[in-house]
């Protein structure tokens, strides 16, 4: 089984990226991509490639090469589907905000609806594959609901989870420290693995059942968060016995049982799927009744909470247990460098707090805009947006956020905040001039030569 078209339903940050490099490796398949969002494909077409929805260093190249040739983008889902040998179901699967489960559970109404729209649409056989993150036997009501149609057709499922991490997502999908598939029928599971080939080591390409593919990628996002969790609860005793949590780091990480990575201490981790895949455990490991399972996991959310609301007491407290009508320079709103999402960004939940201490925020992220970051604070729904339009100001050009500053914050860690004039934004600052470094960027030494009072995690 050779594929020729390839269809993604969801133009988002996995399946964009990911559809882009298939099609860059695989000149002789037809890929397309489609979603619901029309302003999005059109973004997607634009001829300006600085306008992707999505910033990734290094996509606009891969999609300047692809599209046209054989990468396309279009919301005509009925005839992408039909058209296509093999399907990749790559739309969101937020945490559900009703219902059973509400809170923890994964919603899969967009899943079913695109099984739904497959199941009326396919005329011929086809391989669907998962590409959203799914709790484990997803693919089973897939199946089901894809074989209950009656016209004939053969769906063959397959779980292909996504390991990129956003900022880096072109080199993790050109250079991937594996590639997951997960299935029953060995023809479709080869005729994936081909796909991948044209660029991956045939070693890297794990083949597992569906079910353990399934479950991978959330555990696998568990321990990724459980990491950065356990350096952020040494990060605090760090600071109250004189230990500094870098230096606790190195020393561990190089024991290469434990490994150098991801033991960065922060102000608290973000992004689209630590908090969304460890609930998600969570409530399927309740559903087994498996309790000390889930209190196990969901110890690794509560901590980074913890973190999040400590770093912005931190930041009170400091400024003499009142920040009412100071000024405070947020720099980053993004959930970390080198992207523009903001899903689940500690800065939200530090920013709230703040605010709810009636402190003026002033934020600077190179790359989201003034629009998101309204959004996100609206949809915490903890005050009105009048009142966030009142409280919070946008600007695009850092040095007005940090002129007459009272204090700075910082959420993410873009490269370009080290490089900035100090000396001169030092001059422009209240005093004292604080600096609550959440993502330990900026060089101490220099900051409190020039006469900061500098705060970092973990020292
Ligand atoms: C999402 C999930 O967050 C992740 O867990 C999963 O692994 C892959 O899908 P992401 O690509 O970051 O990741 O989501 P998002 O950027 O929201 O993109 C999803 C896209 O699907 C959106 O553009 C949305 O418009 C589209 N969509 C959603 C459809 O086209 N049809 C639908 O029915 C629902
Ligand atoms: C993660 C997984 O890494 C990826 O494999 C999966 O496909 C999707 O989820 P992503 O969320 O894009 O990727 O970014 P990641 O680099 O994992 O960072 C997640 C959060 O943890 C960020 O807020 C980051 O700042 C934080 N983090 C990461 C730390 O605070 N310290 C670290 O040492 C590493």
């Amino acid at each position: 089984m050779k594929i020729k078209k390839i269809t993604c339903i969801g133009a988002g940050y996995v399946g964009g990226p990911t559809m882009s490099v298939i099609a860059q490796k695989n000149p002789n398949v037809e890929v397309t991509v489609v979603d619901l969002n029309e302003a999005r494909i059109a973004a997607w077409n634009d001829d300006d490639l600085s306008l992707l929805p999505v910033y990734e260093p290094g996509l606009d190249a891969v999609v300047g090469e692809a599209r046209g040739r054989n990468l396309f983008f279009s919301t005509d889902v009925d005839k992408a589907i039909d058209e296509a040998d093999m399907i990749f179901i790559s739309v969101n699967t937020p945490t559900k905000t009703y219902g059973k489960g509400k809170g923890q559970a994964a919603d899969l109404k967009y899943i079913e609806l695109c099984a739904r729209q497959i199941a009326a649409v396919a005329k011929s056989d086809k391989i669907v594959v998962e590409k959203s993150t799914l709790p484990v036997r997803t693919a089973e009501a897939l199946k089901s609901i894809l074989d209950n149609t009656g016209n004939g057709v053969n769906f063959h499922i397959l779980s292909n989870p996504e390991f990129l991490a956003e900022g880096t997502a072109v080199t993790d999908l050109h250079n991937p420290d594996r590639v997951l598939i997960g299935g029953e029928d060995a023809e479709a599971i080869e005729a994936l693995v081909q796909v991948y080939e044209a660029w991956v080591p045939r070693e890297r390409i794990l083949t597992t059942n569906l079910w353990s593919s399934e479950l991978s990628k959330l555990v696998a996002n568990a321990f990724l968060a459980q990491r950065v969790s356990s350096i952020n609860a040494i990060s605090e005793l760090c600071e109250v016995t004189g230990a500094n949590v870098d230096e606790v780091s190195r020393a561990i990480g190089q024991d290469s049982r434990i490994g150098a990575k991801f033991l960065k201490a922060s102000v608290g981790f973000g992004g689209s799927c630590f908090q969304k895949d460890i609930l998600n455990l969570v409530y399927i490991a309740r559903t087994y009744n498996l309790h000390a399972v889930a209190d196990y996991w969901e110890q690794v959310i509560l901590l980074n909470d913890h973190q999040k609301s400590r770093f912005a007491e931190k930041i009170i407290k400091t400024m003499y247990n009142t920040v009412n009508g100071k000024q405070i320079a947020f720099l980053g709103w993004a959930f970390k460098k080198d992207t523009n999402d903001t899903r689940e960004s500690a800065a939200i939940y530090v920013a709230d707090h703040l605010l709810e201490e009636e402190a003026n925020i002033i934020v600077y992220d190179p790359k989201v805009s003034a629009e998101q970051i309204y959004k996100d604070l609206d949809y915490l729904g903890t005050r009105s947006p009048e009142e966030n339009r009142r409280l919070v100001k946008v600007v695009t050009d850092p040095y007005e956020a940090l002129d007459g500053a009272h204090a700075i914050a910082v959420l993410t860690e873009w490269d370009e905040f080290k490089g900035y004039d100090w000396e001169t934004i030092k001059e422009g600052m209240k005093r004292p001039s604080f600096v609550f470094d959440g993502r330990k960027l900026l060089d101490r030494k220099q900051l409190e030569e020039l006469g900061f009072s500098y705060y970092a995690i973990g020292e």
